[in-house]
């Protein structure tokens, strides 16, 4: 059985681009692999948490993910910090990665901004320490939505660079999967941009705990050009707003842009937003209603967690501690 590897950061409530680019499929994963997710809090401070809300919002996030289906007990669920080896290799592969590799990579130049000198180190070297989050699992498929795919590819470079440089083939190659016609969910108030959960707009993405009426209304306010909907795939060409739509309205339908199309093409944006605000309430709400369910007893969403830590940490120990010896440190 392959082993998946996924992380997600707590730095707000997921939204339904994580939802449908990643968490949706993490939960369909379960049925045949070994699946190992994480709540990435030490990637979350390389933009600044207020220390008051990360741990409710890491707290938060685990029971999100258990609300969608995750399922803590036949597999891992976790928080990165609780594993120390996580940081530890992440070290290593700081000094495996080339600044050159580092310097290619696009989210670094998004998040940074024009502000670069002002980004933090650990901004920089986040996807090494994604390559470690992998790679200390010898994981070898790792679910993402379309924006991680450069990090992937980034993860196997430090992979083959670690073998080249020390002669052993210890770490192997990783399959990103990338899945679904929701793979990149777009801001609902410009579509050249994707939805995020740390976009200073609410209006701009639906978060999974909207209620219905908040979600029919940033649907009705979404951005849209004023032509109706097209009947082919191909009329979707140049308007971002209608793709996203479209594709959303595919991914919660199971269908895609030209199913969708077949039967929606020629209607006007008003009459299909009705329809897309259902279905994304019907998706939504009884993942709300659960997650606070669950954390009515933060305590045990934390036990989970802790639990979850434990069994991770004894997959990684063995792994990064041979890493560290083909360094060729000295046993500690
Ligand atoms: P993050 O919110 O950056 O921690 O991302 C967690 C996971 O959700 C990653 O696999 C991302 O690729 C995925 N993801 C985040 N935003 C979107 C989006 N707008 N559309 C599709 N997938 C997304
Ligand atoms: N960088 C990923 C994101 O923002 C989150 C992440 C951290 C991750 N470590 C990972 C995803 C390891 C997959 C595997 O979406």
């Amino acid at each position: 059985m392959q082993r998946i590897f996924s992380g997600i950061q707590p730095s707000g409530i997921p939204t339904l681009g994580n939802y449908l680019g990643a968490i949706r499929n993490w939960v369909a994963l379960q049925a045949d692999h070994e699946c190992i997710y994480c709540v990435v809090d030490l990637h979350a401070i390389t933009q600044w948490q207020d220390p008051k809300l990360l741990a409710g919002q890491t707290r938060e996030l685990a029971a999100s993910l258990i609300a969608c289906g995750i399922d803590p007990w036949q597999h891992i669920l976790f928080h990165q910090s609780a594993v120390p080896e996580h940081a530890e290799l992440a070290w290593i592969f700081n000094c495996v990665a080339r600044l050159g590799w580092l310097n290619r990579m696009t989210q670094f130049k998004d998040k940074a901004g024009k502000d670069r000198e002002n980004a933090s180190a650990g901004l920089y070297v986040y996807p090494n320490l994604m390559a470690a989050d992998i790679l200390a699992y010898h994981a070898t498929r790792v679910p993402v939505g379309d924006d991680q795919r450069q990090h992937i590819e980034l993860a196997n470079d430090i992979a083959q660079k670690f073998n080249h440089d020390y002669g052993v083939p210890f770490f192997p190659a990783i399959e990103p999967l990338i899945m679904g016609p929701a793979a990149r969910v777009m801001n609902l108030r410009d579509g050249t941009k994707k939805m995020s959960k740390s976009d200073a707009s609410d209006q701009s993405r639906i978060n999974l705990n909207d209620s219905a009426d908040a979600i029919a209304q940033k649907i009705r306010r979404a951005r849209t050009d004023p032509a109706p909907l097209p009947a082919e795939n191909a009329g979707l060409e140049g308007r971002p707003e209608a793709r996203n739509l479209v594709g959303i309205y595919a991914a919660l339908a199971n269908t895609d842009e030209v199913g969708v199309l077949a039967v929606h093409g020629g209607k006007g944006f008003s009459a299909f937003k009705e329809e897309l605000a259902e279905l994304i309430i019907a998706a939504v709400r009884p993942i709300a209603d659960e997650t606070g369910r669950l954390l009515a007893d933060p305590g045990h969403v934390e036990g989970v967690l802790r639990e979850g830590a434990g069994r991770a940490g004894a997959i990684a120990r063995p792994i990064v501690s041979e890493a560290k010896r083909l360094v060729g440190f000295l046993a500690a």
